[in-house]
């Protein structure tokens, strides 16, 4: 029988509990599943590659069939490249179900062969994203149970440190424009 390979594409800046949901269902359905995580220089992210990787990888160690990459370009290509058959994407609420139908159907279009499959994680991370993760952290909220142990204190690293960078910079007289911290030039 043939075996079904899917990539589960994504930001993960940072890997979220409703990532690690969607990695545990799309491991049981599929024979592999690829975590991959898009290099994209234009969004200017929080992680580097490299720290997501390992992020992603400590997280998936658990599971015989997950394996973790990395990619840039189109979706479908790279899903060419490893000989997957499938896309896996979550949607958690109605609001995600319009752009993901749009990526889903311009991925079918470029390469019809390859299916998308959706699946919901569990009720409790339908809320839950990166980008909030990002934002609660910064403004000092609590992000435990929303991601793993280990990605809750790479989180607060990468927190203070900026904090620290942003204090030193006041205290040397340098108004906010002037700094260079993401955390005061972006909005997370
Ligand atoms: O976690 P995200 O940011 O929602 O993931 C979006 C992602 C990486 C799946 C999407 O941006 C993507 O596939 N980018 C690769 C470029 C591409 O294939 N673009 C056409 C999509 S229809």
């Amino acid at each position: 029988m043939k075996r079904i390979k899917a990539i589960y594409p994504g930001s993960f800046d940072p890997p979220t509990n409703g990532h690690l949901d969607l990695i545990e269902r799309g491991s049981k359905i599929f024979d592999e599943l690829v975590v991959a995580i898009l290099r994209n220089p234009e969004k200017d992210p929080l992680f580097s590659l490299a720290d997501r990787r390992k992020m992603l990888e400590a997280m998936t160690s658990g599971f015989d069939n997950v394996s973790v990459d990395t990619f840039d370009g189109l979706t479908v290509d790279y899903a060419l490249r490893v000989e997957a058959r499938a896309i896996l994407r979550g949607i958690r609420a109605l609001s995600d179900y319009e752009y993901e139908l749009q990526m889903a159907l311009m991925n079918r279009k470029l390469q019809p062969g390859l299916e998308t499959v959706f699946m919901m994680p569990a009720e409790k991370y339908s809320y839950l994203s990166s980008r909030l993760v990002r934002e609660v952290a910064q403004l000092g909220g609590s992000i435990e149970c929303l991601v793993p142990d280990l990605v809750e204190q790479k989180v607060r690293e990468k927190i203070d440190v900026a904090h620290k960078f942003a204090n030193r910079e006041q205290s040397a007289g340098k108004t906010p424009s002037e700094g260079k911290s993401k955390f005061r030039k972006k909005k997370l």
